[in-house]
């Protein structure tokens, strides 16, 4: 912790939360909130994050999308005990892009995330600045996710009935509503559910993307729909002033609303959505192929990579620093339909191909979580660089990893 980093203390606790009006809920949160703080950090000045476990259990923080030393990774198998304040040092090298911090602990990821043990962090730059995108108060991160809420208002966990979670939660409230004027606005949306596939629409309007999960796009895009599998996150610019004011506009999911947006005021606008973004720099050759094979297996009631459930003594993938990799990423469940995604943690990849066909815009820029349809194969490419040590690679269906669709390699 030098004179350069920002230090943010965050007590992990138990908290109560009104989720559902007059029902109190009890969560777990980093400092007690629900969605937990959102962090800004700066490209090129470090972070320390100091946590305290107030728990019972054990628990640990990781920084998804990070590019992160293995030792503050947030490994599964490296978590603090209850009592115990542990500082996680994050280097912020890698450019602008909305990441965000959750749970990794072993087994215990999925109803810890569950619970509340998820935010956002942003890291800012000078680049993206320069661009002039909506910005300050008119740049917003929502994390969306589901929930079962029972009569008593607590929070209902069962990691077998995921299809089961049917209220819709924006930044921790059902189906809110913003007040926005008339200009436009930058959307971080993150899905932190662990099962549910958000499918977004606007009712009038248009969204543009202009960002993935690991940054900005080289060029902004029209979009109708956003699609969000678990751990992704999607940025979007939308502009109110196509609306007159009165106007409600409604951000929906295939199951109904999710928040409304209400045009209140005029505004002027100085921000703007120039023709190019950040531009994505050539693919490096790649010296490596590695196939890597999602697959539910009924005999043992458990998730699997390459036939096998996670072990952390176990080194699955050993990458060599410096290199290019290719990684074949193919979901095997066909017979019972299950959805995948894949997630690597330390790198940010580029998308290479779905079944053969080229990503579309949206999911041609840095992206670290891609979802795999039953029966379908992406192609990954990712440089290894920087760091060594044993990161965690794995489906990002959280109930999936914890029940052994996880794996790990180490960058040596
Ligand atoms: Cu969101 Cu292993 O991470
Ligand atoms: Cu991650
Ligand atoms: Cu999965």
């Amino acid at each position: 912790v030098g004179a350069t980093s920002d230090l943010y203390q965050i007590p992990v606790r138990a908290a109560t939360v009104e989720i559902l009006p007059g029902l109190a809920t009890p969560v777990v949160g980093y400092n007690g909130q629900f969605v937990g703080p959102t962090i800004k950090a700066r490209k090129g000045r470090s972070v320390a994050l100091q946590v305290t476990n107030q728990l019972t259990k054990p628990t640990n923080v990781h920084l998804h999308g990070g590019f992160t030393p293995a030792a503050h990774d947030g490994h599964p198998m490296d978590s603090i005990a209850p009592g115990v304040t542990r500082t996680y040092a994050y280097p912020n090298l890698q450019h602008a892009a909305t990441l965000w911090y959750h749970d990794h602990s072993h087994h215990a990821e999925a109803e810890h995330i569950y619970r509340g043990l998820h935010g956002f962090y942003l890291i800012e730059d000078d680049a993206e600045k320069a661009l002039r995108l909506p910005s300050g108060q008119y740049d917003i991160p929502i994390l969306l996710r589901d929930a079962l809420i029972g009569a008593d208002g607590s929070l209902v966990f069962d990691p077998t009935d995921g299809e089961n979670r049917p209220t819709i939660l924006a930044n921790g409230k059902p189906q809110p509503y913003l007040r926005v004027a008339a200009r436009r606005y930058r959307f971080r949306l993150l899905n932190a559910s662990l099962h549910r596939i958000f499918r977004l629409r606007l009712d009038r309007g248009q969204m543009i993307q202009i960002g993935s999960d690991g940054g900005l796009l080289p060029a902004p895009v029209p979009v109708s729909e956003v699609k969000l599998t678990p751990g992704e996150r999607v940025e979007v610019v939308i502009d109110f002033g196509t609306q007159p004011v009165g106007t409600r506009v409604v951000l929906e999911n295939t199951s109904g609303p999710v928040i409304g947006f209400d045009v209140t005021s005029t505004a002027t606008d100085d921000s703007r959505v120039p023709d190019q973004l950040i531009p994505l720099p050539a693919l490096p050759t790649p010296t490596v192929t590695r196939d890597v094979a999602l697959s539910f297996d009924p005999s043992k009631l458990a998730f699997t990579i390459n036939g096998k459930t996670y072990d952390a003594t176990r080194v699955d993938a050993q990458v060599v620093n410096g290199t290019t990799e290719i990684w074949r990423v193919t979901n095997r469940d066909t017979a019972f339909g299950i959805d995948h995604n894949f997630h690597l943690h330390l790198v940010q990849f580029r998308l290479l191909d779905r079944d053969g066909v080229p990503p579309t815009p949206g999911e041609a820029g840095w992206k670290d979580t891609v979802h795999i349809p039953p029966g379908s194969t992406v192609r990954v490419q990712a440089t290894f660089a920087g760091f060594t040590g044993k990161y965690a690679f794995h489906c990002h269906f959280p109930e999936h990893s914890s029940f052994g669709m996880m794996a790990q390699f180490e960058v040596v």
